[in-house]
């Protein structure tokens, strides 16, 4: 799977999480969580994030579906725990942004970065129809999230 990932229907989505057997998924949910996540380019890693957090918009944008994909809390869980309704069917699992361990010294970049172009050879989507500004509330609900 590649970036255009991000353009695949939800239902191709589904189709490609559900074609590998239950029983071989890490579970999701585990606190501190292995990560193996492909590291942003330089420029990325090096941004902070620049808006003035909204949390109004950043847990609207994290429960809602946009149109290409489910929203993030299908995964990640209304309280990021990693462990939403369809967390079970993937491997690897939903980020687990309640565990403060695993996420704490992730960059803002590396977050955004994800967001927006997904997890290459995983079942993290992109999202390249949000607006920077609504990637970066999303990052500020996702710290709000680690404790
Ligand atoms: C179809 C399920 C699914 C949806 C929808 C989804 N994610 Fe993910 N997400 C995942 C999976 C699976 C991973 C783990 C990928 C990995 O290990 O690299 C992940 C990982 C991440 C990461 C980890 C980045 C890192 O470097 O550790 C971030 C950030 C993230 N998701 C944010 C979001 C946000 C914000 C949304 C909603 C806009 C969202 N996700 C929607 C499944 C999903």
């Amino acid at each position: 799977m590649s970036r255009h990932f991000a353009t695949l229907p939800l239902m191709a989505v589904l189709a490609l999480a559900s074609a590998a057997p239950a029983q071989t998924h890490p579970p999701p949910g585990e606190c501190p969580q292995p990560r193996f996540t492909e590291r942003a380019p330089a420029e990325y890693l090096s941004r902070s994030n620049p808006v003035a957090a909204d949390s109004a918009v950043g847990a609207r944008l994290y429960a809602s579906a946009t149109s290409n994909t489910v929203g993030c809390a299908t995964c990640h869980g209304a309280s990021g725990d990693g462990r939403g309704e369809l967390a079970k069917l993937f491997d690897p699992p939903p980020r687990n942004f309640a565990c403060a361990r695993t996420v704490r010294d992730v960059p803002d970049g590396q977050l955004f970065w994800i967001i927006r172009y997904g997890s290459p050879g995983t079942s993290m989507p992109g999202h390249v129809r949000l607006k920077d500004d609504e990637i970066w509330q999303l990052v500020h609900h996702l710290r709000k999230l680690a404790r």
